[in-house]
């Protein structure tokens, strides 16, 4: 069979979500599925039509119709499932955050490396059209010069003690599940960041329920960032710039992006608003996102490439190093910190 043959390694909450959007796209499909448990796996395969089921990830990565496997396990686990992959010569795209410190994420980049495979963090934010177009507009200068950013995601997590959303040892904790989302978004926009600065509230078992990141990003522009398990955040993105206003419905699944210019001189803030400009992507979304990382996916391997201009493994690392030091300020510490 023609396409890219896809294994997908877990079976799931996102595992769902991506093999969804993964039927949209074209040039893909769905070679295997992977889970600890082979009735997960076959239940899986009957969903989503997929080519086999394995009842071991092992299988999975040694599965000829593979060519690149999906990593959708606990972050706790995205190194050594990533390895597996890796050293069976499959290509890689890992959820995100890629692993739990950087130390870590060197380790899985040193191994795509010396196995010449593609590897990319499944950061969908980084390839989503409008997020694209704008970071472009920006860029051009369209808008103006950026002085502030704010973003926020947060939603609340009603999940028993083990799940992975509230387990130390699964890697637990709002700045790495959601809180990684607003600070991709202000390096995709602003740039790297200068300086950040965190306080967290923290649960019984030390993890950060909900965090709160103030930064400063080149040319003086400051941001705004929160992240929560704790509460329903409205999810808004905005830039204010010296033009006007830019405001992004959903900055996770964003929708649309407008601009509202202020002219010159108004006498108040109603007075100055002009008419607000669409910022429209240029390719559609696919299916609820996840389909565009995948194409990014498809358009490297057929190019060749070993990772992505759109998620670039240095992206990825600064990114890991930002979280490694703002979980130093709040104090939140995993098992693969030890000895660090
Ligand atoms: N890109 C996004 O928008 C997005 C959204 C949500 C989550 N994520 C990321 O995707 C990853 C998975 O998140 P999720 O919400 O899908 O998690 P989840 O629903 O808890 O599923 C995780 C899966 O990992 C496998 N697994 C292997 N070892 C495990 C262990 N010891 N404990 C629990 N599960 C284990 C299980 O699959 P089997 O039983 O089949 O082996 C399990 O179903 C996380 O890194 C998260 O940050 C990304």
């Amino acid at each position: 069979m023609d396409g890219i043959g896809w294994g997908i390694l877990a079976t799931g909450k996102i595992a769902h979500s991506f093999a969804r959007d993964l039927a949209v796209v074209p040039g893909g499909r769905l070679a295997a599925v992977g889970s600890r448990r082979l009735e997960s796996a076959e239940s899986f395969a009957a969903t989503y039509d997929a080519g086999a089921a394995h009842g071991s990830y092992e299988e999975l990565v040694a599965d000829p119709a593979v060519d690149v496997v999906y990593v959708a396990s606990p972050h706790a686990f995205h190194l050594a499932h990533a390895r597996l992959a890796l050293e069976a010569g499959k290509h890689v795209l890992c959820e995100k955050p890629l692993t739990l410190n950087a130390a870590e994420a060197e380790e899985m980049v040193r191994l795509a490396r010396k196995h010449d495979r593609f590897l990319m963090e499944a950061m969908w934010t980084a390839c989503h059209p409008v997020v694209r177009r704008l970071a472009s507009d920006l860029a051009a200068g369209r808008f103006g010069r950026p002085q502030h950013l704010h973003a926020e995601l947060g939603f609340r997590v009603d999940a028993p003690p083990g799940d992975r959303m509230l387990d130390p040892d699964l890697g637990a904790g709002a700045l790495l599940d959601m809180g990684i989302y607003p600070l991709t978004l202000a390096h995709l926009l602003l740039g790297q960041a200068e300086s950040l600065r965190a306080l967290a509230h923290l649960s019984e078992d030390g993890i950060d329920l909900a965090v709160a990141v103030t930064g400063r990003y080149p040319a003086g522009v400051l941001a705004t960032m929160a992240a929560s398990m704790t509460s329903w955040s409205s999810r808004a993105g905005a830039i204010a710039t010296d033009l006007g206003r830019i405001e992004l419905d959903d900055f996770h699944h964003p929708t649309r992006a407008r601009f509202t210019p202020y002219a010159e001189g108004g006498s108040n803030d109603l007075d100055a608003r002009q008419e607000p400009v669409e910022i429209v992507g240029d390719e559609p979304v696919l299916g609820h996102g996840y389909g565009n990382e995948i194409a990014e996916v498809h358009r490297c391997l057929r190019a060749g490439l070993t990772e992505s201009p759109l998620v670039p493994h240095a992206q990825t690392l600064t990114l890991m190093r930002q979280m490694d030091e703002l979980r130093g300020q709040i104090g939140v510490r995993y098992p693969a910190d030890a000895g660090r």
